[in-house]
């Protein structure tokens, strides 16, 4: 049996004859020779045939056409004109799987390429972005693992609503009209902190957004954390040493992507480094007010405008406390200080990448809950289950959800959200 080396592998031998197999990521030939850029998911390398040495087979090699799967085996050697500066010269060539002519080339628009989504995922692009989320997805497991943190789940059709009813999927559940896709795991993640004290899940979260940015996905995948006996301070320390972990796995491991992406992987550095800003709400409106020009009524939440121009005062995310409680949900916490804000907290991300992470202090007391769930036109009776936690031996506890894609657009640099998943489902698009 062939022992095949990955193209990365096969680079750092430098030489001698090597095995490889991979997709033709690019080609071209003439009448004796045939050029091949060969892709696998390491990287690429360039590899030629010569026709003295394939004459059975030249009439196939010569078709050959992009993302046609082959092995191949050869003499590799450094060559500084080649792509990776690494060339096969090709003695044995197996076709494993011809290829129709691509329909993807050059300068295709953003909805060709959406639509041929399955077929773009070879791309370099999207292989690089598929492996900095597959880093970070990593990373916040170890990270919340290495803290003592059980991974828990939650159920994903649920009854209730925790965010805001207008943002809800209904589903039809057999004859049943009152079943949503999670928003979020919060209130299923409550009760289990009287179990399990720390918990976490990565999990996919389901939002009807009606709006078209650049931020929003209809389906994302959500980062979760809930943990007893914490303050409000503590929430916000786990949500930036989770920041910075994930941070810095991307920079120790994917250098060579966000060089794919073009991206300046410096500008991460300080939110490794350095500790993050910490602003109440009333003092984001005055800094808005004298550093940016921009007059925010008091009461109003922050909109994208603002936030950007925020944030571009600094290279670190941004912590924005103590927010009105008319802008935030239910369950966060009066500050004792002032009941007319909340203990919850957003992070908002570096260059204009907006909240990454939404968290909170939640309140423990049980009147208020209620009082608070009637203000928002929501049935009480319906929550029990969630009331229960405040009933049989409530303690201070809270948590956050990341936005994992949110986090990926903003450390690959990416212009929109979309490129942060593989299929990404919007208002607009569903398919394929
Ligand atoms: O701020 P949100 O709505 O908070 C919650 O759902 C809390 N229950 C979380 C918790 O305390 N357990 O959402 C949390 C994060 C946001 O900060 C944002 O990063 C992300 O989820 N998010 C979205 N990401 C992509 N597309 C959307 N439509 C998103 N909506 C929220
Ligand atoms: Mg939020």
């Amino acid at each position: 049996m062939t022992k095949f080396l990955s193209i990365q592998e096969a680079m750092n031998t430098s030489s001698g004859r090597v095995a490889i197999r991979g997709w033709i990521h690019r080609e071209r030939g003439s009448n004796k020779l045939k050029f091949v850029t060969l892709r696998d998911s390491s990287n690429i390398i360039q590899c030629v045939f010569e026709r003295a040495k394939f004459e059975e087979q030249w009439s196939e090699i010569d078709k050959l056409q992009v993302e046609a799967a082959i092995e191949i085996e050869g003499e590799i050697k450094a060559d500084a004109r080649a792509p990776t500066g690494f060339e096969v010269q090709a003695e044995k060539i197996v076709i494993v799987g011809k290829s129709d002519t691509f329909p993807i080339a050059k300068d295709q628009s953003v909805e060709f390429l959406a639509d041929n989504r399955h077929l773009w995922l070879r791309s370099r692009k999207m292989t690089a972005i598929l492996k900095v989320r597959s880093t970070v997805f990593g990373a916040i497991d170890e990270y919340f693992r290495s803290e003592g943190f059980y991974e828990y789940h939650s159920p994903i059709f649920q009854a209730v609503q925790c965010e805001g009813g207008s943002e809800l999927f209904s589903v039809n559940y057999f004859d049943k009209k009152d079943v949503f896709l999670a928003q979020t795991w919060q209130l299923y993640a409550e009760p289990a902190i009287f179990a399990l004290e720390k918990i976490y899940t990565i999990s996919p979260s389901f939002r009807a957004e009606k709006s078209k940015t650049s931020r929003h996905l209809t389906e994302y995948w959500h980062a979760e954390m809930e943990v007893a006996w914490a303050n409000f301070k503590d929430i916000q320390d786990y949500g930036e040493k989770l920041i910075k972990h994930i941070v810095k796995a991307v920079l120790e491991k994917n250098k060579v992507e966000l060089e794919i992406l073009g991206r300046d992987w410096k500008k991460l550095v300080p939110t490794v480094e350095k500790p993050f800003v910490r602003m109440t709400y009333t003092e984001a409106l005055k800094i808005l007010k004298e550093k940016c020009k921009m007059e925010v009524e008091w009461g109003k939440d922050l909109r994208t405008i603002e936030e950007e121009k925020l944030v571009a005062l600094y290279d670190v995310p941004v912590i924005c406390t103590h927010y009105p409680k008319k802008v935030k949900a239910f369950y966060m916490t009066e500050d004792p200080k002032n009941p007319e804000v909340v203990q919850g907290c957003d992070f908002l991300a570096p260059e204009g990448n907006g909240e990454i992470i939404g968290g909170s202090h939640r309140e423990h007391d049980l009147e208020k809950i209620k009082e608070r769930l009637i203000e928002q036109g929501e049935d009480p009776t319906q929550y029990e289950f969630y009331l229960d936690t405040r009933r049989y031996g409530s303690v201070p506890h809270g948590g956050f959800g990341l936005g994992v894609e949110r986090v990926i657009k903003w450390v690959c640099g990416l212009d929109s959200i979309k490129d942060a998943i593989a299929f990404p489902r919007t208002m607009e698009r569903y398919k394929p």
